[in-house]
């Protein structure tokens, strides 16, 4: 399991305003998607492309066009504030939605939506910001490679150990990118320091 972690100055700035306990829910969507939009960039940096012929105005040059379609797929309802960014930089995105919550007494978490685009072939990005037990994400990848995925890769902005250790175990060949990986989970499964409840955060249902 490849993890890369973002190295950028501007993603380690906009991390620490998702930190702040003070940044309102408007700062935490802007800063979610600048710091989604650096993960985007690395993690589509291997998309296969093919050749073109493309005319300047002075002559012909060679160019490059996208080989393989991608998709997106946000676990809900967290991952929803990630989307914006995919839908700028890839606008032929096909979109998925996997709908999971965890329990808040046993921190498991449970379905309950699921909708694919078809995923065969394609270069599938799935969108949580938080791995924390790594339960959702594993339900996520299994549901995804059930469906015909074969090329996952995670993007997620703050990792805990103990989820990167769970997915190392169930999904060795998934590629996580992220900005922080953290210390470790308190008793209630958060990650510290982490930054909260990412999903009421973003929506101001705290
Ligand atoms: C949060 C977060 C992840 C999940 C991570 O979602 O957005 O999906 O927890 O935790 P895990 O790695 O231990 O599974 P939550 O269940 O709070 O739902 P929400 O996004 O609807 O708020
Ligand atoms: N989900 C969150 O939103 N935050 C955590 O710290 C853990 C799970």
């Amino acid at each position: 399991m490849p993890l890369h972690l973002l190295d950028h100055p501007l993603a380690a700035h906009c991390l620490a305003v998702l930190r702040d306990r003070r940044t309102g829910p408007d700062a935490f969507r802007r800063h979610c998607e600048r710091l989604t939009l650096l993960l985007a960039l690395e993690a589509t940096r291997s998309l296969a492309t093919e050749p073109t012929r493309v005319e300047t105005p002075l002559e012909s040059t060679e160019g490059v066009a996208l080989a393989a379609p991608v998709v997106a797929v946000p676990i809900l309802r967290a991952g929803l504030g990630m989307l914006p960014p995919l839908l700028e930089l890839f606008p032929e995105v096909a979109v998925g939605y996997v709908g999971l919550e965890r329990d808040e007494a046993t921190a498991v978490a449970h379905s309950y939506y699921r909708k694919f685009p078809p995923l065969h072939d394609r270069v599938v990005l799935l969108l949580d910001p938080m791995l924390a037990t790594g339960g959702s994400a594993d339900k996520a990848l299994a549901a995804l490679a059930e469906a015909g995925a074969s090329d996952l890769r995670l993007l997620c902005i703050v990792a805990a150990p103990e989820g990167l250790a769970f997915l190392a175990e169930r999904h060795p060949d998934v590629a996580i990118f992220a900005a922080a990986r953290d210390r470790c989970l308190n008793d209630r499964k958060f990650i510290l320091p982490g930054l909260g409840d990412f999903g009421d955060r973003l929506y101001g249902t705290l």
